[in-house]
């Protein structure tokens, strides 16, 4: 009796997570400077990104509406959201995000260069969009 009751503890303990942030993940002040640290100089105008894909970190509505051929966001379920598979590094290695670049085009030297100041998200920034994503990604 006692192991399902701490069981149970443990267990709305996870669930509520998210209650260390003081409630809810706010897009200003926790999901957007990340994006603007690390995918702000590739994916905005001017930058490889944005000019590949169409995806722009902008603002909250550039980054809702995705890449030039389909949303990345899908509000409520992180699961099914590409963004999520981009940065989790659970898609090709040539496509997770941030970008490294490889010797191939062009447009290798400002790729390059950009993304010298991009890095790897830390689980904790990961969970942070995930929760956001699942609450609904609100522009809050
Ligand atoms: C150094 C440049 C660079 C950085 C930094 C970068 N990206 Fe990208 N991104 C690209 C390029 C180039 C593409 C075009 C497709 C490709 O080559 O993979 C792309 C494509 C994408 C796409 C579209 C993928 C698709 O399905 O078409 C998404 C979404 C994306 N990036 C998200 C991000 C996010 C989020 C960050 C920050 C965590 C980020 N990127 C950081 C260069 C970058």
């Amino acid at each position: 009796m006692i192991g399902t009751r701490a069981l149970a503890v443990v267990w709305i303990m996870l669930g509520s997570v998210v209650a260390a942030y003081g409630g809810e993940v706010s897009f200003q002040k926790d999901i957007y400077p990340v994006l603007q640290a690390n995918c702000a100089l590739c994916h905005s105008p001017g930058g490889i990104g944005y000019a590949q894909s169409g995806f722009s970190v902008e603002t909250y509505q550039t980054l809702m509406e995705g890449t030039k051929y389909a949303a990345v966001i899908n509000p409520g379920s992180s699961i099914s959201s590409n963004l999520m598979w981009l940065l989790d590094h659970r898609a090709h290695a040539s496509i997770n995000m941030p970008k490294v670049c490889e010797q191939v085009s062009r447009e290798f030297q400002k790729c390059a260069l950009a993304s010298q100041s991009a890095r790897w998200l830390s689980q904790h920034e990961l969970t942070l969009i995930k929760e956001w994503v699942d609450r609904g990604a609100k522009d809050n």
